[in-house]
């Protein structure tokens, strides 16, 4: 029997958003960015279950928010780093699990559809990445920081979330871990591949402005007074 669990990242600070509060708890068009990822996530038929990490600081704020999601769920503390907090996330997933899926709260723009096709694929690659093109002509620069050259394009992409892995191949690829910065570095560590998930809309939310691209990425969706 195949069961998904979704780890939902909601533990960080936020320090490039706002000193004061962080962007978890922010409302975008009335609803939490932490509650619409959650919901999106929860609204999938192949999630199971989900655990939510989020701050210490934020247990209440959270357990008020996520009172009412549709499948059985967990919420625990996060550690300092994102790559801790997906540990402890793994850690609390329901021992039926056979496949996880990890999740950055900051990306609440995700859809159902997304998030479908980053399972499925895991299921038949056992590693998969949403991901997005690349618009821009990259370059590489030197030692002294000049241009040098230009990548092929067509051989790059952007790391999203949500990222899945099999249970079996992520427990493989935390133990023994580098410093990284997503879910995937941890999978290329052991030489393994990961299947791209091309999807479009799916910003992380960072800045303020960050929050102005996604309300019109909502109104354009059909929520709000277009
Ligand atoms: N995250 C987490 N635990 C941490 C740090 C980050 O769960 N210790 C989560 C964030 O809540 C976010 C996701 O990982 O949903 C991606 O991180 P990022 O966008 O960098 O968010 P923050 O770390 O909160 O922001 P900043 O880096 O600007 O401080
Ligand atoms: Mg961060």
């Amino acid at each position: 029997m195949q069961y998904c669990t979704a780890v939902l990242l909601a533990a960080g600070s936020g320090s490039r958003f706002d000193a004061s509060r962080t962007k978890q708890t922010y409302s975008l068009l009335g609803k939490s960015v932490l509650r619409r990822s959650a919901e999106v996530l929860a609204a999938c038929p192949l999630v199971d279950a989900l655990v939510i990490v989020v701050r210490e600081d934020e247990t209440a704020f959270s357990r008020g928010e996520l009172a009412d999601l549709k499948k059985p769920y967990k919420i625990v503390v996060g550690g300092k780093t994102r790559q801790e907090s997906a540990a402890i996330g793994f850690q609390n997933i329901p021992a039926e699990s056979t496949e996880v899926i990890i999740h950055d709260a900051a990306r609440c723009l995700i859809t159902e559809n997304g998030v479908k096709e980053v399972v499925c694929a895991v299921r038949k690659y056992g590693a998969a990445s949403a991901v997005t093109a690349v618009h821009d002509t990259v370059k590489t620069l030197s030692d002294e920081g000049m241009i040098v050259s230009t990548r092929d394009r067509s051989r790059l992409c952007l790391a999203a979330t949500p990222q899945g892995f099999s249970v079996p191949l992520y427990r493989r690829a935390l133990a023994g871990a580098p410093a990284v910065t997503d879910d995937n570095m941890l999978v290329e560590h052991l030489g393994e591949k990961i299947y791209p998930v091309y999807v479009f809309e799916n910003p992380k939310i960072t800045t303020p402005e960050d929050m102005l691209y996604a309300e019109f990425l909502l109104r354009k969706r059909g929520e709000g007074n277009v």
